[in-house]
């Protein structure tokens, strides 16, 4: 009798991986193992404690990666100290559930300490604390942490293509601003026997900054992956052709750049999947990996956080459809190789407080940990037919 109920099951699972569903006994992460990919989850140390965080977070991910533990507010308060402790508990969790990890990130224009914005350092000064903090805190973590954001959001929301102003690309900045040559800069041979042209060119980007972090994080690990992350330029559109024509300098001369993260904080319940698509396609074809980085998808809520049935459905379509997006680039060139989502349950996620309380409900699991429609939708989604 209980061979035949076997048999029966092992029926409705061939089945069902024949229709390329997952099996109800499945996690994430088992499906993101047949696939050969990653699926990751921003975590919050202090939660670590939590059974019912931590349980969720061991099965179903296969990757983690701080949401604000590597900040320079938290991990460098002070000029000259460190504090690596929140991150490790990270770094310590994963390594005891075989679990990746991503570090974010090394360069921002938020979460910063007043030491550093508010010091008024020479460029000479500025550029030798970054130079330090990216070795300290990669060195830290080298061999634990298998890819960085080296920087984030350095491109500006609201002048298309432009960097954003920041202390290190312009106050008093590290970087060639209006064309001038960066204090403490020494040229580089191009990396590109055929083109010693190349050679030229970097001082003269203004984002020339951004090359400095790639160069000084791969000094301080070597093995590492090397990001640029950003927002709103996971479709075409002018920012992520900023970024894209900086990834293929970068690649021409040599500049030491693995992937671009897409972070696609999706809002309003819209996604141009078909452009998002395209993006994949024309990063990859660089040579880089893309990562999502910062999947979830707002909802509108009520004063009890609760979201309506459809908003439900139509965010695990969302959901379901960027997954498909990055898996139908997994294989080609460099591949679009990790999903990760920016939190895993409503009930800690930086949606509410963003949005006063009126948006949230945007991960996998609900504020009690039960999976949402989004859930299956994804883990279907990551078994490959
Ligand atoms: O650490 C203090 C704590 O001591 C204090 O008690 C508490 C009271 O509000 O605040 C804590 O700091 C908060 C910090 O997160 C750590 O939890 C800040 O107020 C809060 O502003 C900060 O928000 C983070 C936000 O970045 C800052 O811009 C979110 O957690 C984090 O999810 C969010 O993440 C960013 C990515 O890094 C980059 N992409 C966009 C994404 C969403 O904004």
């Amino acid at each position: 009798m209980r061979r035949r109920a076997c048999g029966f099951v092992l029926a409705v699972a061939v089945l069902c991986r024949g229709f390329g569903a997952a099996s109800p006994e499945q996690s994430l992460r088992e499906a993101a193992r047949r696939s050969g990919m990653l699926i990751g989850a921003a975590v919050r140390p202090e939660q670590l404690s939590e059974a019912a965080y931590a349980s969720t977070l061991a099965r179903e991910f296969n990757m983690v990666e701080p949401e604000d533990a590597l900040k320079w507010e938290v991990v460098h308060p002070e000029r000259e100290s460190f504090d690596f402790s929140p991150g490790d508990q990270v770094v310590d969790f994963a390594s005891r559930h075989d679990m990746k990890v991503r570090g974010h990130t090394l360069v921002w224009h938020r979460q910063n300490p007043k030491w550093l914005t508010e010091g008024n350092y020479t460029s000479g000064e500025l550029a030798e604390i970054l130079e330090k903090h990216i070795k300290a805190v990669v060195g830290h973590y080298r061999g634990k942490i298998f890819a960085w954001d080296v920087v984030n959001e350095a491109f500006d929301e609201l002048r298309p293509g432009e960097l954003r102003h920041t202390i290190w690309r312009d106050q008093p900045g590290i970087g060639a601003v209006g064309g001038g040559v960066a204090a403490g800069y020494e040229p580089r041979t191009s990396s590109n026997p055929a083109r010693p042209e190349l050679a030229a060119r970097s001082s003269q980007q203004p984002y020339f900054y951004i090359e400095r972090c790639f160069r000084w994080a791969h000094e301080a690990d070597p093995q590492a992956l090397l990001f640029y992350n950003d927002a709103e330029a996971e479709a075409v559109n002018p920012k992520s052709d900023a970024i894209y024509a900086m990834v293929r300098d970068f690649r021409e001369r040599g500049v030491p750049i693995d992937g671009v993260g897409f972070q696609m904080h999706i809002a309003k319940l819209h996604a141009d999947i078909a452009s998002i698509s395209a993006n994949i396609q024309r990063f990859t074809a660089l040579g880089v990996q893309v990562h999502i980085t910062e999947l979830d998808v707002a909802l509108p809520v009520d004063a009890e956080h609760n979201s309506r049935p459809e908003d439900l459905q139509s965010q695990a379509d969302i959901y379901a459809q960027i997954a498909a997006a990055c898996l139908s680039h997994r294989l080609s060139h460099s591949g679009c190789t990790a999903i990760q989502t920016w939190g895993f349950t409503d009930k800690y996620s930086w949606i509410g407080s963003h949005s006063k309380q009126t948006e949230g409900a945007a991960l996998l699991f609900d504020r009690t940990y039960r999976t949402k429609p989004a859930y299956l939708r994804l883990r279907n989604a990551l078994v490959l037919d």
